[in-house]
């Protein structure tokens, strides 16, 4: 049987880190798309030479034609430009929409049957918009953050608790943006809800507030390190376990952008909802019962998402 074919649109930081991590884990061969050249040429030979010593299979390919994403079984999207100390995310709109344009029309042409997941920010405007440009079907385009937002979350708790990383889990809901909805509730040690650890004394509700406004501030804390770019090694980790979920059809439960109508009291909007990820792409959204003070936080990030989207449809009219 022929090797899946994973598709990166985009081979900037984030991509690049893609490609690495998807031949790591054989989990395909692997196209870098990028306008510019050279670029995911040098990134996909690169690549390619690190295989004998960690000796995995896998075909990479560096192009700017996107007739080489033709079949793609996946395709993760990067393209765009990231932010800069001092920018929100939202401050990229309008510059990535015109990229989304392009690349929506380019994999409708070429890889229709494929799972997108979009990285591109901001994120929950972009992924609505690729679909539109796409018209692929909604439960084939989704948008990486929760897994992002949930890892930066369980890695925090995780330094507080002074447990393993892989005991702790993490509940995000919303945009991915200053808005987004970390659910204490929902987040565990060892299936302790944190609420729980507070009372047990692990932990202090001021300190969890603390890592709560941490967590939410964690893209642009990056950003504040690195100066001349935004975070690209979690964010690669993150779209992968997704893709993966796709490719294996491992029916992950994950957080992410999903098409949500009729769920959370949601009508046609792309926001960060709980999912299952298996071989249908999107096969669920988990319909959680949120309290008073919860869903007073998610309407919040539920009305800055669709200000971008109505700013989105402001600035091209075939969106409208
Ligand atoms: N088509 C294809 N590639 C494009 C296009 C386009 N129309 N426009 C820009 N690109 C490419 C750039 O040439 C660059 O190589 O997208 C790549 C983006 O890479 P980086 O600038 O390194 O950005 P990165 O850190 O990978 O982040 C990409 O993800 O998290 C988000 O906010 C981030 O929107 C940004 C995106």
């Amino acid at each position: 049987m022929a090797r899946p074919k994973i598709a990166l649109i985009g081979a900037g930081q984030i991509g690049g880190t893609l490609a690495h991590l998807a031949a790591l884990k054989e989990l395909g061969d692997v196209v870098l798309f990028d306008i510019a050249e050279g670029i995911p040429e040098g990134k996909a030979l690169d690549i390619a030479e690190s295989g004998p010593s960690e000796g995995f299979d896998a075909a990479l390919k560096g192009t700017q034609s996107y007739e080489d994403i033709a079949g793609a079984d996946v395709c993760i999207v990067t393209a765009g430009v990231p932010r800069k100390p001092g920018m929100s995310r939202d401050d990229l709109l309008g510059i990535n929409l015109k990229v989304m344009k392009s690349v929506g029309e380019g994999i409708a042409k070429n890889a229709p049957d494929a799972f997108v997941i979009c990285i591109t920010n901001p994120l929950d405007a972009m992924v609505w918009a690729l679909r539109e440009f796409s018209g692929l079907p909604h439960e084939k385009v989704c948008g990486m953050a929760g897994v992002l937002d949930s890892a930066r979350f369980r890695h925090f708790l995780s330094l507080e608790f002074d447990v393993s990383m892989k005991d702790v889990t993490a509940f995000v809901l919303g945009g991915h943006g200053d808005t987004m909805v970390p659910l204490a509730r929902y987040s565990t040690v060892a299936g302790i809800p944190l609420p729980d650890l507070v009372k047990m004394g692990w932990t202090t509700q001021e300190k969890l507030d603390g890592i709560i406004q941490r967590t939410r501030d964690g893209g642009a804390e990056i950003v504040g390190l690195l100066k001349t770019g935004s975070a690209f090694y979690a964010p690669a980790t993150s779209a992968i376990e997704m893709a993966e979920a796709y490719l294996k059809d491992q029916k992950r439960v994950l957080p992410c952008a999903a098409y949500c109508d009729g769920v959370l009291g949601l009508k046609g909007m792309y926001v960060g909802v709980p999912t299952v990820i298996g071989a249908g792409g999107i096969e669920r959204i988990i319909d959680i019962k949120m309290t008073k003070d919860e869903q007073a936080m998610f309407d919040n990030s539920v009305n800055a998402v669709k200000g971008l989207v109505e700013a989105c449809k402001g600035i091209d009219s075939s969106l409208s």
